[in-house]
């Protein structure tokens, strides 16, 4: 395909080896108009599908983009192509070398850090190897993952080497789902869930060995359980703690944990060439996809391994390549196109553990989650544009939102590594060097120093633990970011005036939710809507349901507008789970209407689980009936602090910071706009768009949340707002407040 093109060379200038691929491939043909023509295209099609954004069902055969059917439904299972059995990949396995000795440092140290690669076999062998050692006899052996994906992918594979049934000797439990028993002696969770188990059981004494895995990750949830831990530990002397680590932090982990000892299992890794881009490339998306397309034609045998920010991007880099690769013909070698991502059905999952058919390749296209917690063996290449989507707090917004940002050096390290497991590997940076050691921090950020900690201050409070800025963090947070959740959870009068827990904090610290869901879910008992409230609960706890097919979209908007209710989209919500329930939640239902019945059914299984915790706190189900104003006011009562207003020239004015805001498309509101509304959230794709927004009053909003709102003073609003004749509500943002802030503050010193 490159005859009759001007040759060119991929500008990647090689630092530790130079190579110029043997046929350099023509970069022109690539890029240019044609990919900008092609991704403007697709960009477009996002647009329009806009509104389906969020998991497709891919059972349903709907049409899905074509190179997602070959993937998902026509693509053979080669299964795992391995000459060697379960128990030989067992034995094969750097950590079994040294399984004496880990028993021995386990038995001999209360708490101990292990160090190895990625792929070692720590996740998966330790838990066994405690098990077989019998350690599990005085209780569980608990393991934690930042990732949900990881805890079940995780304990499914054990389960397999062991032989067992899931949810047996082996188990899993991530929010809204328990896959364990009586029975089960190896437990995979997300820290979040052990967060919650120790704010129960501040002794865990359902376990005899806790396994804080990924560490390095320092998700919020294990940076607090690092500190609660600690103390558990100086309790129960008989809890064995084990940290482990993929990275360099084993030091300071070590000396956090009483200098602790540091287990380290020797990588059975090969050299990796690294080379950078001799220029910043200006799309790191177009780079990578000729970077691919340039080993898969030109490189040895051996997978890639390429990292994106997210979902969408993933699906689009996937339809990209297909449609190149289907361009090319038949007489290139096969490619195998893997995207992975968080909300990849789990069977989908399994895919990518899958080897490549002979002749052919295979590239996984992931988030930042085949960084670490997720090993794909056979990967030799490795091409790294340097960036990954992580939350971080945004003042503009006043709350947390997804940001696109450059990784850290030890992230490029460790992705760099991923492609040296099976032979000698090379990773592309599309970065420069220069790039690399001037512009990325040494190592990523803690999540607990970059975003809101009203729930983390919530569970910390409920147990007791007051004295926040002397708590002992590893690396604590900003103490504006404490102040801020801090002021939230007073705001959600989950905190009195002393900044102690209220009755109404305790209970909300019980429920499995954010503050503000978890607030609106209790308001509503008093309100009498709780049964209306407790679907739209489960409703917004799952991704998009409706579905929005290219070729039918006119027919899907209508029946969809079938359900829109004229005070907006919770309510819309509320109707369609209860039109499915009249239907006997049935599946054909689902597909006229096109609704997700995965996505309804995940919703069904939510609002079952959080029944349960209805009935064990004694919170009444009452339903209001068609009385919506009720449910509105609970929403307000939740979510005060997103309250947008009209704007007099366009769109709307988030009422916190002023941010301009737009209603989503596909919102039951989009042609109404009404003067007031609350968001449940805001996702910036074209605009900063609200989405799932409902009408409201603003009285109710004085009524609702009077620490936050108040009715001004006539006199005392400026001529200007009296001329735009903006409702008299000021928000404390406005006001020259601070007595509110430095009491808070106050207290927060003077509960040392
Ligand atoms: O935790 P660590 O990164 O040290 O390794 P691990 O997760 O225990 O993985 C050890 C090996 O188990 C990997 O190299 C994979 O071959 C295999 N594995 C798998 O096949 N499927 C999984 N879901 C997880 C691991
Ligand atoms: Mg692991």
């Amino acid at each position: 395909f490159l005859r009759g093109q001007t040759r060119q060379t991929l500008a990647l200038s090689p630092v530790k080896i130079v190579k110029a691929p043997d046929g350099s491939l023509n970069r022109a043909a690539l890029s240019g108009a044609a990919l900008a023509k092609e991704r403007r295209e697709i960009r477009q099609q996002q647009a329009n599908e806009e509104m389906d954004s969020g998991g497709k069902d891919v059972n349903q055969s709907w049409d899905l983009p074509e190179w997602k059917r070959t993937l998902f439904n026509n693509a053979t299972s080669y299964g795992r192509v391995t000459s060697l059995s379960i128990q030989e990949q067992r034995r094969e396995l750097p950590i079994f070398k040294l399984r004496q000795s880990l028993i021995k440092a386990v038995t001999e140290n209360q708490v101990m850090i292990v160090v190895g690669d990625t792929g070692s076999g720590k996740t998966t062998q330790m838990t066994q190897y405690l098990y077989e050692e019998g350690l599990s006899r005085q209780g569980r052996i608990g393991c934690t993952q930042p990732r949900r994906v990881a805890a079940m992918s995780v304990a499914k594979r054990v389960a397999e080497e062991m032989g067992v049934r899931m949810g047996q000797e082996v188990g899993y439990t991530i929010r809204f789902e328990d896959c364990t028993s009586p029975e089960t002696s190896i437990k995979y969770m997300t820290d979040g869930i052990l967060q919650r188990e120790i704010l129960l059981d501040p002794m865990l004494e359902n376990y005899s060995v806790i396994i804080l895995d990924e560490a390095h990750e320092r998700t919020i949830a294990t940076d607090v359980l690092f500190g609660l831990l600690k103390k558990t530990v100086r309790n129960r002397p008989d809890l064995k703690l084990i940290v482990t680590s993929a990275t360099l932090d084993a030091e300071k982990f070590s000396q956090y944990f009483f200098n602790c000892p540091i287990f380290t299992i020797p990588g059975r890794t090969f050299p990796v060439d690294v080379m950078y881009t001799k220029d910043p490339e200006t799309d790191y998306l177009d780079a990578a996809l000729v970077t691919v397309m340039q080993i898969h034609l030109f490189e040895p045998a051996g997978d890639i391994l390429l990292f994106l920010t997210g979902q969408e991007e993933i699906d689009t880099a996937c339809e990209i390549l297909f449609e190149r690769m289907k361009a090319l013909g038949p007489m290139v070698p096969e490619l195998i196109i893997l995207p992975v991502y968080s909300a990849l059905p789990s069977d989908m999952q399994s895919k990518i553990f899958e080897p490549a058919p002979p002749g052919g390749r295979k590239i996984v296209i992931s988030t930042n989650i085949a960084e670490t917690s997720v090993t794909i063996d056979g990967i030799y290449y490795v091409v790294d544009p340097g960036f990954v989507k992580q939350s971080a707090y945004d003042p503009k917004l006043g709350m947390d939102s997804l940001v696109v940002t450059p990784i850290s050096q030890a992230q490029a390290q460790q992705r760099a590594g991923r492609a040296g497991r099976t032979g000698p590997g090379k990773c592309y940076r599309l970065y420069t060097e220069a790039a690399f050691r001037n512009e990325m921090l040494p190592n990523t950020i803690p999540e607990i120093q970059r975003t809101n900690l009203a729930n983390t201050v919530l569970t910390l409070k409920a147990m007791g633990i007051n004295d926040l800025l002397h708590f002992d963090f590893m690396d604590p947070p900003p103490v504006q970011t404490m102040l801020t959740a801090l002021e939230q959870l007073y705001s959600l009068n989950a905190l009195d005036d002393d900044g102690l827990l209220t009755r109404l904090g305790r209970r909300m610290a019980e429920l499995p939710l954010d503050p503000a869901l978890a607030k609106m879910l209790l308001i509503s008992v008093d309100l009498r809507c709780s049964e209306e409230i407790l679907t739209i609960v489960s409703m917004l706890s799952i991704p998009n349901i409706f579905y929005r097919p290219k070729e039918k979209q006119a027919l899907a908007d209508s029946r969809k507008a079938k359900f829109h209710q004229p005070e907006g989209d919770h309510l819309t919500l509320l109707t369609v789970f209860n039109s499915w329930k009249q239907n006997n939640y049935s599946n054909p239902w689902c597909f006229d209407h096109f609704i997700q019945a995965r996505s309804l059914r995940r919703a069904q299984d939510i609002r079952k689980q959080l029944l349960g915790f209805m009935d064990r706190y004694n919170h009444d189900m009452v339903s209001c009936g068609k009385n919506y104003t009720q449910v509105r006011r609970a929403i307000c009562a939740g979510f005060f602090t997103h309250t947008a207003k009209k704007d007099p020239t366009e769109g709307y004015k988030t009422l916190v910071e002023g941010t301009p805001v737009y209603i989503h498309p596909s919102s039951a509101l989009f042609n109404k706009s009404p003067e007031w509304l609350i968001y449940h959230e805001l996702v910036l794709t074209t605009k900063e768009y609200m989405r799932e927004v409902t009408a409201v009053e603003p009285k109710w909003l004085v009524e609702v949340a009077p620490r936050f709102f108040r009715v001004a003073d006539a006199n005392k609003i400026s001529r200007r707002k009296r001329q735009e004749r903006i409702e008299p509500l000021y928000n404390k943002y406005e006001l020259p407040n601070e007595w509110r802030l430095s009491r808070v503050k106050r207290n927060v010193h003077s509960k040392q």
